[in-house]
């Protein structure tokens, strides 16, 4: 199972991802420049990434609380997610998603 994540330079690199995990660690685990600051718990934000379009309709929707907290990331937009929200399953096979800015 793989993801695709496109870095803020525009690299793309494609990741090895285990179900069960969440996207953000695996993106963590593979050395990429994300802080993920709250381990997962969904309060920082800085694990905000842009879901590419195709799959924007296939991933679970946002709950409450990741809306409210991505109400606070920088530069969000209608395919911003919290990759600390996304679980890997067989579905998301190939998911590809973009590092989202960080903070100045
Ligand atoms: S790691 Fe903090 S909200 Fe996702």
């Amino acid at each position: 199972m793989k993801i695709n994540v496109i870095d803020r330079d525009g690299t793309l690199h494609e990741l090895d991802a285990t179900p069960g995990w969440k996207v953000m660690e695996v993106i963590r685990e593979a050395g990429l420049d994300i802080k993920a600051e709250c381990g997962g718990c969904c309060v920082c934000s800085t694990c905000h990434v842009y879901v590419d379009d195709a799959w924007v309709d296939r991933l679970p929707g946002r709950q409450d609380e990741e809306d409210e907290v991505l109400d606070d990331a920088c530069e969000l937009k209608e395919t911003s997610r919290l990759s600390c929200q996304l679980l890997m399953a067989e579905e998301l096979d190939g998911l590809t998603v973009t590092l989202a800015p960080e903070w100045a």
